[in-house]
This record gives C-alpha cells, sequence and structure tokens, in this order.
C-alpha cells in the first residue's frame, strides 16, 4: 500500500515544511514539494499540520496496583491513544519483589501480544534489587531491547528500593549502556505525613496532597541528581509536577550534570484546588498530586529553557467505582488519572495556541524527544526517508470538548469534563496503515508491535 499526503505543513522537531509526504508498506520513502508518485491513497492535507505519532513515553495499561488493576489494557489503552494521535507507548514492566525480571517480562507479555493496537515498549521497574537482578539487566539491555529501567522512591513494600541498591543499579547500567529513570519522591515522610493524617481522622482527598508536599520531591530529586552524578549513569526522572524539584535539576546542571526530565501534561493544565471538594477530588488523585498555579509556571519556563525534554501523561486510569476504595480513607483511592488520549490536543491547545511553546517544541516534547531519549530515533520520532510512517494529520482550528460520553479510554468519568480543545486529531497512520479515520479506528488488537530499544546515549 502506498499513501501520499499532500500539500501539508510538514512539522519535525527541527523544521516546517510545506509539501508532500510519501508512503510505501510501513516507511517514509520522500518528503519534498510536488512529489512525482501515484499512490493507492492521497490524502490532501491542505491547511492542515503533519506531525510525527505523538510518544506517550509514560503509561500503565493493566497495572496492578494498590489492590486492583488500571482499567485500560492493551487493547484499549492503545486504541485511545490513537485516537489522540499517539501512535506509541512506553509501558512499567513491575518487577514482583522477591521475584525475577524475567518473569514479569513474561507477565507483560501475556498482556500486550496480540492485544495491542498502537506500537509500544516496556521500562522496566527494578522493585527488588540484588546480584542475580544485576545480570538480568544486561540480559534485558544486550538481548530484550529494554534499555530503561525505572526505579520508585516511594511505595514502601510495593515499589520503593533504597538508596543503596538505586547506586549499584546505576553502576550496572552506567557500564552496560542503560538509563535510570525515578519516580522521585521522599517515601518514608510521605508514609509518616499518611500515618499522620490517618490518625487525625483527615481522610479525605484533600490530606493526599497535604501528605506528598513539595519538598517530599525537590528533595528525593536532589538525592537522585548526587547519586548520578557520583555513578556517571544517565537519569530520567519522571512526572516531574513542581518548582522545587526542576531546581534540583537546575543546580545540577551547575556542576555540568544533564538530567533528563518528564512532565505530565496535567502537571502543566490543573492544580491542587481541585483536591478542595469533597470525594470528587479523587478524580486526580494521583502520585506525585497536582501543585500550585506557580508550579506550572515554573515547569512551562523549564521546558522554554531545554530544562524539560518530555510529556507524557502517566496515563493509570480506574473506573470510579474502583476509586470508591477510598471512600473513607484518602490513603486506599488507587492513584492515576485517565489521559493517554487527550496529551497530543492538550499540548497543541494549551501548550502551541497559548504561547508557551513553537510548533517544533511541540514534536519534541510529544514524540522527538521521547525517541531519542529512549533509543527509538529515528525509526520512531521524527518524518524522514527510512521512518515508520506514524503520522498524525492535525486540524489546527477544530473546537472539541473533552467528555467521558466521547472518549475511547476505559473509564467511566473524564478527569477533563467540558475542557474547551482547539485543534483535533483527523487522521493517523501507524506504520503506512492508517489507524483512525473519520472517528474510527481501522487497526485490529494484535496489530501493534513491541520496539526493540537501543542503548542509551547522551548525544542530543
Ligand atoms: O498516580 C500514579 N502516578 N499512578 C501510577 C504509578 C506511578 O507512580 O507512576
Ligand atoms: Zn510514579
Ligand atoms: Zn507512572
Amino acid at each position: 500500500m502506498s499513501i501520499l499526503i499532500t500539500h501539508g505543513k510538514i512539522v519535525t522537531a527541527s523544521e516546517i515544511f510545506e509539501g508532500d509526504v510519501y508512503i510505501e508498506g510501513e516507511q517514509v520513502v520522500a518528503i519534498g514539494k510536488n512529489l512525482p508518485y501515484q499512490a493507492d491513497w492521497v490524502i490532501n492535507a491542505t491547511d492542515k499540520l503533519v506531525f510525527p505519532g505523538g510518544i506517550d513515553l509514560h503509561v500503565h495499561l493493566s497495572l496492578p496496583f494498590m489492590g486492583t488493576f488500571s482499567s485500560d489494557d492493551y487493547t484499549t489503552g492503545t486504541r485511545a491513544a490513537l485516537f489522540g494521535g499517539t501512535t506509541s507507548v512506553i509501558d512499567f514492566i513491575i518487577q514482583t519483589q522477591g521475584d525475577t525480571l524475567h518473569n514479569a517480562l513474561k507477565t507483560w507479555q501475556e498482556k500486550s501480544i496480540g492485544k495491542a493496537i498502537g506500537d509500544y515498549s516496556y521500562h522496566m521497574a527494578v522493585t527488588d534489587f540484588n546480584a542475580e537482578v544485576a545480570k538480568e539487566v544486561v540480559d534485558f539491555i544486550e538481548k530484550e531491547g529494554i534499555t530503561s529501567f525505572k526505579t520508585f522512591m516511594a511505595y514502601k513494600g510495593a515499589l520503593m528500593i533504597d538508596d543503596g541498591q538505586m547506586v549499584q543499579l546505576m553502576q550496572v547500567l552506567k557500564e552496560h549502556g542503560g538509563m535510570i529513570t525515578v519516580h522521585a519522591t521522599n517515601g518514608d515522610m510521605i508514609d509518616s505525613l499518611i500515618a499522620q493524617h490517618r490518625s487525625e481522622g483527615k481522610l479525605s482527598p484533600l490530606y493526599h496532597y497535604l501528605s506528598q508536599p513539595e519538598v517530599t520531591e525537590a528533595e528525593a530529586s536532589a538525592r537522585f541528581c548526587d547519586m548520578l552524578y557520583y555513578t556517571g549513569c544517565p537519569g530520567y526522572i519522571v512526572h516531574m509536577t513542581c518548582e522545587g524539584a526542576l531546581n534540583a535539576v537546575r543546580k545540577a546542571t551547575q556542576r555540568n550534570q544533564k538530567v533528563y526530565v518528564e512532565t505530565c501534561s496535567q502537571y502543566l493544565m490543573l492544580d491542587a484546588s481541585l483536591y478542595e471538594q469533597n470525594f470528587e477530588g479523587a478524580k486526580w488523585v494521583m502520585s506525585p498530586p497536582l501543585r500550585q498555579k506557580k508550579d506550572q509556571a515554573a515547569l512551562w519556563a523549564g521546558i522554554q529553557q531545554g530544562l524539560v525534554h518530555a510529556v507524557g501523561t502517566d496515563h493509570c486510569p480506574f473506573m470510579w467505582e474502583q476509586k470508591k476504595m477510598g471512600l473513607n480513607d484518602f490513603s486506599k483511592i488507587p492513584n492515576g488519572h485517565p489521559a493517554i488520549e487527550h496529551r497530543m490536543e492538550f499540548m497543541f491547545s494549551e501548550g502551541v495556541l497559548k504561547g508557551h511553546i513553537s510548533l517544533e517544541k511541540y514534536v519534541e516534547l510529544t514524540s522527538a524527544n521521547a525517541a531519542k531519549i529512549f533509543g527509538m530515533y529515528p525509526r520512531k520520532g521524527t518524518i524522514a526517508p527510512g521512518s515508520d510512517a506514524d503520522i498524525v494529520i492535525f486540524d489546527p482550528h477544530k473546537k472539541h470538548t473533552i467528555s467521558a460520553a466521547s472518549h475511547h479510554m476505559n473509564v467511566d468519568y473524564s478527569a477533563y469534563e467540558g475542557w474547551e480543545v482547539t485543534g483535533k486529531v483527523e487522521t493517523v497512520l501507524l506504520r503506512g496503515n492508517v489507524a483512525i479515520e473519520n472517528n474510527d479506528c481501522h487497526l485490529e488488537a494484535g496489530f501493534g508491535k513491541f520496539i526493540p530499544r537501543n542503548k542509551a546515549t547522551m548525544h542530543f
């Protein structure tokens, strides 16, 4: 099958070019003006933007967490992602403490193979590090195409590793070309604040927020940067929310460190005032929690200054019935919120149209840097000859309103109900196949492929 996209405004992280894209099979063959190709299908993209398919580098599909599972699986989650212009996701395999990484990999392969519609890769979350696991880490890098390893400085007893394990893991990754990533919050301090609030009968969702003050994230981010500095390991902080944590990274740059930073669309758009409404606030119970408006300003500035490299979602949806597990105790509300479908449109509407970012920066944040940092570039994250033809054709003028009634995620509420967005994903190609057209998904479960990734490089 060949496709010719004509007269579009083609945007990559480095340039904007008015012209055509010619695709044969799964890949882009040529970009240029008035390309002389006959194609099976011609898409007229006049007045439309043509972006590389989005890469959401932080999602949780069928995640076993807090006594339940996140409600989107690989079929519903990658399908919703495609509707929103995200053609690839990176999910987190979670090691069960006391068990091997390979067993965890098998479990995640059972969740994904034959079920994903969009492309995917995995970060490997190391929750129990020891000498045997160290060997498995090397295997993952050398043989499995899994080169990034997630750690948690919180969720003690389930996911957290201690600083000794963290440094040892960093040493292995430094030696073998892996990347360490981190949920950087001070778990002990948070656990103690949770216990304090519960003992005082402070049980509403607001106390989820008050149990994770900014300083818990700033402290852990600084500590993580120090450990990176000592080991020389490449590192990446996931879902950064606040000014204090960003300043920890800014400080690290003063001793010539480069630390990669991700934020998520919700931290740029929403703030902690949402917790001030009884149990409704459970919709936004996530970790770290939403912060203040001054933190949104800091994150946008961090993006402009090149300190924040990527925007994900930390998509981790739960049905309202699941959220109600914490009706009488905020600490039992499953953490996470649904957003996989909206990130590309939100970043355009809130980021580009509100003057925070250029179109090139938009592509950098939503796909190119994810591909570069996590070893998928230039197969993913750009539109160039030889790249996978993962392409979004985007109407920059179309207005629409977010609602649970129209979204495609498997969750019965929207954290953005009634939010007005300008700009809409119109057509999505995944590896040269029409994924989304006329508000319909044309691909089936099993189409999505595992994308093996290369070793970490620090060269961009
Ligand atoms: O609230 C969140 N973020 N849930 C998913 C797990 C994590 O910490 O990323
Ligand atoms: Zn996290
Ligand atoms: Zn997460």
